[in-house]
């Protein structure tokens, strides 16, 4: 309950305490305090630049105002450079040049755009890629593309990629790019004029501006005309509403108690993005939204305020609504059966973005191409960017495939960083474990019930008055050997560290902050920030310090933070950041950051930044090259590279187990694959059926933990007693199952951006059945997973995609594709099923934790598809160290084909191949095959060596094929092998 906007004493917040905690007794809680939020009427920026959206939907012929100077024009070692003009403010002779233009085209087939203020009144804020993209890209070579000649409207286009196979239309006045793809256009940039930069202006200019205005505008709202009898006459010529919204806001802005200094003034950015062709559009992230991206303007759209990219602390969010929540990524990406293509915005401001859907393209042709090819009956999805401040910094991906497009444009945000193994296992929090001795109970709860756990976290009530890196004495007298004893079953402990720290100068932290200087500051820029948080009055550390992230990072060593061992790690919480009597709960948009930068351009980042500190104080905090593990609320662009992400606050109601799956996919999707949501639901309480199919739904997120807030009920997994409990223990033995499968798709992602889990419509590209598909995913290519997320619920309604066969992951039965089906889900199970072609590796032992299990032999479930064939693969490493940075790892390939299974290595390179560790995990078994699909009952399985395995099958075939195992094939994981069948 973090977002109530001010705690100003304790017992305030009792009586707020208990009154939440009455009403979720009652089941009535209450919804989202929507006033405490903005609407985009309430936010200058975002209203001056949907008034001109519809300004220029209102207008008959309406034009940008923007033109490329063509004789300014140059291409050049890969970027395209020139002079763009906005001809309304520069028909009078300007005192000041335009805005640059550049176009980059980069060796990864992707373009950039920017566009920036040629000589600005003060600097724009262009920091965003220093944190964002990884490192410098290239660009392509002269050779890889072509200038084409200019058209006769004095079009530009550039032909380029691996296979020539974009075209980039850029045109002058107006200014509009298109991008096409194998001659199918994709997406266009300025299609409908809505283009806008404000120029960073001075105030007093303004003022003066606005003075001569109303001096002049007694002369300047006339015109002057001549009646009949040729006299002439005045006409008074008022601005219009829209026209007026234009000039909202420029500068000092209230909302509710608090005023935006705004001391720059406007510089805010608006861009309109066509996907041409392309009805569904995800991403964006992250909102409580469906996948397929719902229109916000336009007949009949579901919601009438545009997308809202602004990290914040958003109390008992509400679903289906487009409101911002804790994190933000401005990526786009959008699908129609013909073209795939993705947008990233890279900026860390404040950002709306409208959708309007089966809009027509205007003049540019583009109906009457798709009519002519019957392509698509809808047109086209238009995309409305604003941001509040900062350059235009665009990026396109023009794929062809998903699969490209994930490749591109993790190469530039980076990929997922390889976790620590135990840290896709199952974790085990609550708000709070109340002492050394609870979390000696829990600990033995599972044991006594045989479900595994590899993580307990302890939330905020473990620390000393909420003095991060401090202990509790009287609870936890001994955290060490509190850690010691989990690590001595392989279990590791979480505790959370937030990003306020308590003004107080007998807490070393705090002290050695402000002697080092390392808080963000007031807008004065001299004195600290002070804000409301859980302990009261508090700073925020200024991660945009360098010295303040060193400094942050080297807290986490184990000779100062006090009581932690190498078992430990961290969650980072209310990082958006949380201020609970902040604009927002959240901080000034006008205190200022290290390097004297507004924190109104920065604040998309914010938290991030914390993440990478802290992952950078684990990752140095000992000298055995441990990976770091840290959990964020807050995320942007590029938090893949720190950590895991959940989706903060939800609640125990069957509508928040039914959205978590659309948010993580779009997550997911964004870039951003090892995020979960709290199983169970975050507020109130779940029944014992709700809780139940949360595990069960949960075993299938990247990141897996249940949690619950402080005055629910505690509902450890037995506690319901049974059935439930075996049925919950039954869910979480299944994941444990599944881990090799999941390492190696934590492995492909870290290689090459690939999602996790994913929609339906990345695996089944032509399907448009998919294309909205958000209640039933993907993990990696191989399983279809179902959630059951209705109360009462034994039956569920599974499509199957692609025309092969579909294997339940429990009893082998089989249903065919293409088409829906109602396949039974009772209470102990929900549907998964592995696809037919796919190969997947799993451990089937079940142990009290992951690391229990890592000597385990493994069984591989290969579902042949018609033709008698299926792939998979299996990655392995120590699951501890960057020892694989080093070759240090086991990665190879399994086929089925003609009756033989064979396994090769894909590791490239020689490195490590006979590493101590290579060896002996090379040298595990594999126990079992388990081999679905075959037509026939297999009477003999040999293997190259001429070894004979038992192989057998059902009695009689399920569903037109046998299920047949073969025990102890005798081969090794690591090994290359052939086994045959007949
Ligand atoms: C807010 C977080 O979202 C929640 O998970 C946590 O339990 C509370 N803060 C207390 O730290």
């Amino acid at each position: 309950m973090d977002s109530i906007s001010s705690r100003p004493s304790k017992s305030k917040k009792i009586i707020l305490r208990s009154v939440i905690a009455l009403g979720l007794a009652l089941g009535c809680v209450s919804a989202v305090k929507r006033e405490d939020f903005k609407t985009c009427a309430q936010s200058g920026f975002c209203t001056r630049n949907r008034a001109y959206a519809d300004l220029a939907k209102e207008t008959p012929n309406w034009t940008s105002p923007y033109q490329l100077t063509t004789s300014s024009l140059k291409l050049q070692n890969g970027v395209l450079t020139g002079d763009l003009i906005n001809t309304q403010e520069d028909k009078h002779p300007s005192p000041r040049p335009g805005l640059s233009f550049e176009l980059h085209l980069l060796d990864n087939d992707a373009v950039r755009v920017r566009i920036n203020e040629r000589d600005p009144v003060s600097p724009r804020y262009d920091g965003v890629q220093d944190t964002v993209l990884i490192k410098p890209y290239g660009l392509a070579k002269d050779s890889a593309y072509t200038r084409l000649d200019k058209d006769a409207a004095g079009a530009l286009t550039i032909q380029y990629g691996a296979q020539d196979q974009n075209k980039i239309k850029v045109s002058s006045a107006p200014f509009k790019i298109e991008f096409f793809v194998n001659d199918v256009p994709t997406v266009v940039l300025n299609d409908e004029g809505l283009l806008r930069f404000e120029r960073l202006r001075k105030k007093e200019e303004e003022s003066k501006k606005e003075e001569g205005k109303e001096e002049e505008g007694k002369e300047e709202s006339k015109l002057v005309d001549q009646d009949a009898a040729g006299d002439e006459v005045d006409i008074k010529v008022e601005k219009s509403p829209l026209e007026l919204k234009l000039e909202e806001n420029l500068w000092e802005e209230r909302f509710k108690d608090h005023t935006d200094s705004k001391p720059r003034g406007p510089e805010s950015i608006g861009l309109d993005i066509t996907f041409s062709g392309i009805n569904h559009v995800y991403g964006v992230p992250e909102h409580a939204t469906s996948l397929s991206l719902k229109a916000t303007k336009g007949a009949g759209a579901p919601y009438s305020e545009p997308y809202r990219l602004y990290n914040l602390d958003v109390f008992e969010y509400e679903i289906d609504n487009p409101m911002a929540l804790y994190g933000s990524i401005p990526f786009m990406l959008g699908h129609s059966k013909n073209s795939t293509a993705a947008v990233f915005w890279m900026n860390a401001a404040e950002t709306w973005v409208d959708v309007e859907k089966n809009a027509e393209d205007k003049d540019s042709g583009l109906l009457s191409w798709i009519k002519s090819k019957k392509a698509v009956s809808t047109p086209a999805t238009k995309t409305h960017w604003i941001s509040e401040a900062g350059v235009l910094d665009l990026f396109v991906f023009l794929g062809p495939t998903h699969r490209d497009i994930f490749r591109q444009y993790s190469s530039l945000v980076g990929t997922t960083a390889l976790p620590q193994s135990f840290s896709i296992a199952y974790h085990q929090c609550r708000w709070n474990y109340n002492s050394q001795q609870d979390v000696a109970e829990v600990d033995a709860g599972f044991d006594e019930h045989d479900i595994p756990y590899d993580v307990l976290w302890l939330d905020i009530e473990h620390t000393d008055g909420k003095r991060y890196f401090t202990w509790d004495n009287a609870k936890f007298p001994n955290p060490t050997d509190m850690q010691q004893s989990l690590s001595a079953k392989g279990r590791k402990m979480v505790t959370i560290i937030d990003p306020h720290i308590k003004k107080d100068d007998n807490y070393h932290v705090s002290k050695e902050g402000a002697e080092l200087d390392v808080y963000i500051k007031n807008k004065d820029g001299n004195t600290a920030f002070d804000g409301w948080c859980w302990p009261g009055s508090s700073q925020w550390i200024d991660f945009y310090n360098p010295k303040a992230r060193d400094w942050w990072a080297s807290q986490f060593s184990y000779d100062r933070y006090i009581g932690s061992t190498k078992s430990l790690f961290t969650w980072n919480d209310m990082n958006e950041p949380s201020v609970f009597n902040g604009p927002e709960i959240t901080i000034p948009k006008d205190v200022i950051h290290y390097g004297n930068v507004e924190h109104r351009n920065v604040h998309n980042l914010y938290g991030t930044m914390f993440h990478s500190a802290t992952a950078q104080g684990l990752t140095q905090r000992n000298e055995t090259n441990q990976r770091p593990f840290v959990l964020s609320r807050a995320f942007f662009a590029g938090t893949q590279r720190f950590g895991a992400i959940w989706t903060g606050d939800n609640m125990a109601s069957w509508e928040h187990l039914e959205i978590a799956s659309p948010m993580l996919l779009t997550i997911g999707l964004s870039g951003l694959p090892f995020s979960g949501a709290d199983v169970g639901g975050f507020f109130g309480n779940p029944d014992a059926e709700l809780l139940t199919r949360w595990y069960q739904a949960g075993i299938y997120y990247p990141f897996f933990r249940a949690h619950a807030h402080i005055d629910s009920k505690r509902r450890e997994p037995w506690l319901f007693g049974e059935p439930y409990t075996s049925q919950i223990r039954e869910a979480v033995r299944t994941r444990y199952t599944f881990l090799p499968f999941w390492y190696t798709l934590f492995h492909e992602a870290s290689v090459d951006g690939t999602p996790i889990i994913r929609p339906m419509f990345t695996e089944f590209p032509e399907d448009e059945a998919v294309f909205a598909t958000d209640d039933q995913y993907m993990v990696g290519n191989a399983l279809l997973v179902k959630p059951v997320s209705k109360a009462g619920v034994t039956r569920s309604t599974v499509y199957f995609a692609g025309d092969e066969k579909w294997f339940d992951i429990k009893d082998y039965s089989v249903e065919q594709g293409p088409g829906a089906k109602e396949i039974a889900s009772p209470a102990d199970k929900i549907p998964v099923y592995q696809r037919a072609g796919t190969i997947v590796p799993k451990r089937e032992r079940p142990r009290r934790s992951s690391k229990a299990m890592e000597n385990d032999p493994f069984t591989l479930v290969i579902a042949l598809d018609s033709q008698g064939e299926a792939t998979g693969r299996i990655y392995l490493d120590d699951g501890e160290t960057f020892n694989y940075e080093q070759g240090d790892y086991i990665l190879r390939e399994f086929r089925a084909s003609n009756g033989v299974l064979s396994s090769h290595n894909l590791k490239t390179g020689s490195v490590g191949k006979t590493s101590e560790f290579v060896q002996r995990i090379g040298a595990l078994r594999i126990e079992r095959l388990v081999i679905l699909g075959s037509k026939t009952k297999l009477t003999k399985v040999t293997v190259g060596n001429g070894n004979v395995a038992e192989v057998e099958c059902s009695k009689a075939p399920i569903g037109g094929s046998y299920v047949c195992t073969v025990k102890e094939p005798k081969v090794a994981i690591g090994e290359d092998f052939e086994l045959s069948w007949v």
